[in-house]
């Protein structure tokens, strides 16, 4: 592991690539770049559910959304998601409401470790309003519809495994702070 306030730890370090760690969380809260990240940081293999269910697809999320709507969108995750899980363990990034399908939320807590990255509602809109690529944002006022899926969806991110503040700032902060838990996390479930 590369990070300079912890010394090596090679156990540990097999520990943390011994299962998927998932990142869950509201669109903008940084699951795809911290990811990245995380993965690079572990020596793991990063994956991004919405790519793969636009590859599976063979057009984009907001193409899935237009063309066929959201349940069938939310099909197609839970597949995807069933599929990645049962791959090698990697850093998984899920598009916002993977973990709020029920089924697909069990799966991810069967078979990896969660990690919910949330983000106030003025970070998430920055960030958010930087691509036009979500279509669940286009339905009206992305606040006000940010503020009802905060609403819908904090209660159910909460059941993660680990609860990470994506803060705005340097992305190492917390990808430090992610793997000081999984440390604990790891550490506690070992004991
Ligand atoms: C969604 C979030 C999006 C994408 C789709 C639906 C959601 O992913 O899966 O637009 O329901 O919150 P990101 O969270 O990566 O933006």
């Amino acid at each position: 592991m590369n990070l300079d306030t912890k010394k090596s730890d090679p156990a540990m370090d097999e520990r943390l690539q011994s299962r998927t760690i998932v990142l869950v969380g509201l669109m903008g809260a940084g699951k795809t770049t911290i990811g990245r990240r995380l993965a690079k940081t572990l020596h793991m293999v990063f994956v991004d559910a919405d790519t793969e269910i636009e590859a599976a697809a063979g057009c984009s999320v907001n193409d899935i959304f237009e063309r066929h709507g959201e349940p069938e969108f939310r099909r197609g995750e839970r597949q995807v998601v069933a599929r990645l899980l049962k791959e090698a363990p990697h850093v998984l990034a899920t598009g916002g409401g993977a973990f709020i399908d029920s089924a697909t939320r069990q799966l991810i807590k069967k078979k990896a470790v969660s990690i919910w990255l949330r983000a106030d509602l003025e970070l998430l809109l920055t960030r958010v309003q930087k691509r036009d690529t979500r279509p669940l944002l286009r339905a009206g006022d992305p606040k006000e519809i940010m503020m009802a899926l905060m609403a819908e969806r904090y209660p159910i991110y909460q059941k993660a495994d680990i609860i990470i503040d994506s803060v705005d700032g340097p992305h190492n902060t917390v990808v430090r702070n992610i793997i000081k838990e999984l440390t604990d996390y790891y550490s506690k479930s070992q004991s």
